[in-house]
């Protein structure tokens, strides 16, 4: 990184940081309806390389996307045409317009190991790990969930995603060996152990790009809105994830609409699950942690519809084989990744035949991962 640095301005970063992908365990698409999520952050990183200059211009630049993008640190409004350089110029915006003083130029080249668009969330990792580069380099006293919500603001009201708050939490409070428990109503967390006994926690990548996500995910943002508003004064909730499962056969009455039921339904069932995942991660009990999985990968697919063939047939491959304990997607959905918890000992045969059977069935190959958790955003 630094030699491409010093070839294209000239000088030697004066530091370089890195920021961790994040995958969460369960608790899927409840951030946003008030859940609990169960998120840790994981060995792949994006990193910065950063120097000032001294024309307060912002010049990003990605190893891994064409071109750089240059603009005047006085005129970071969104532009369609930052693609990904939105996420950065949108938290030096932010930032200004919070009245934080970032008032140097800064020319910044990022390289990432975290596969795009694959549900290992990207994009919160550049937000997190730019949010914090500007904390240390400005001085702005933030603390690490300051930096979350900081990055979760820029998401929504900058990059126009009506995201929940896991993404950016799991990767700015990240500890290695946990993972976040974290309730999404009310900001709290603790952390939960993510060193399982003989037992591995593995990523499978269809390599199936989602389209569609961002508006397919403001979609079911507000369908569940809808469903909200419906059943809010009768049931006297704040939001879908406080409703009891045992009121579901009355609210389908109540809501009269097949769609908005299955998604209400999702999410109350998927709000048990996390708590019935976290009581058995606890005790160790890893085949009811997989069943739980595998619930949860079917509720997504049937009732939420955010799931697709390449999940749903990846996850299959996984299920079937007597080494795995449940598969699931993960992430936001359409395409991306699954996790899976398997057996230890027969983790490179389950990987071995999930790339196998993948390929037979899609002609193109799948990743695999078998990955150790980290701690969040550092220095190098
Ligand atoms: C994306 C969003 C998160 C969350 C997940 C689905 O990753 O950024 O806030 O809603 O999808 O669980």
């Amino acid at each position: 990184m630094n030699k491409k640095f010093l070839s294209l301005w000239v000088v030697d970063p004066i530091k370089t940081y890195a920021a961790p992908a994040r995958v969460n365990l369960i608790g899927e698409h409840i951030d946003y309806n008030g859940g609990h999520v169960l998120p840790c952050a994981i060995s792949l990183y994006i990193k910065a390389a950063v120097s000032f200059n001294e024309e307060k211009k912002i010049n990003l630049v990605s190893e891994d996307m064409k071109g750089q993008i240059s603009v005047d640190l006085s005129n970071t409004q969104y532009d369609k045409s930052y693609s990904w350089a939105s996420y950065p110029i949108g938290v030096i915006h932010i930032l200004r317009e919070m009245g934080y003083k970032v008032d140097k130029g800064l020319n910044m080249l990022f390289s990432s190991e975290i596969p795009l668009g694959s549900g290992l969330s990207s994009s919160a990792a550049i937000l997190v790990l730019t949010t914090y580069v500007l904390n240390d380099l400005f001085d702005l006293g933030l603390s690490n969930l300051e930096i979350a919500k900081i990055a979760i603001k820029v998401e929504r009201e900058y990059c126009g995603l009506s995201c929940g708050i896991m993404d950016q939490s799991a990767i700015a409070l990240a500890q290695k060996d946990k993972c976040l428990y974290l309730d999404c109503a009310s900001f709290e967390y603790e952390y939960k152990n993510a060193v399982l006994e003989k037992t591995k926690i593995m990523i499978l990548n269809t390599k199936y790009e989602r389209k569609l996500t961002d508006s397919k995910y403001n979609e079911r943002v507000s369908e569940c809105q809808k469903a909200l508003s419906i059943i809010k004064t009768k049931y006297g909730v704040d939001n879908l994830c406080e409703l009891d499962p045992k009121d579901l056969p009355d609210i389908g009455i109540l809501l009269n609409d097949d769609l908005l039921y299955k998604r209400v339904k999702h999410c109350v069932r998927e709000e048990a699950r996390v708590k019935a995942f976290v009581t058995a991660l606890d005790e160790k009990d890893y085949s009811l942690c997989g069943k739980i999985l595998n619930e949860s990968h079917f509720s997504l697919r049937d009732d939420y519809e955010v799931s697709g063939t390449n999940l749903d047939v990846i996850t299959e491959i996984a299920r079937n084989n007597p080494y795995v304990y449940g598969a699931r997607m993960t992430g936001a959905g359409f395409g991306g990744c699954a996790v899976a918890l398997v057996d230890e000992e027969h983790a490179y045969q389950v990987k071995d035949e999930v790339l196998t059977k993948y390929k037979e069935r899609f002609g193109y190959d799948a990743e695999v991962y078998l990955i150790d958790t980290s701690d969040g955003p550092k220095v190098l």
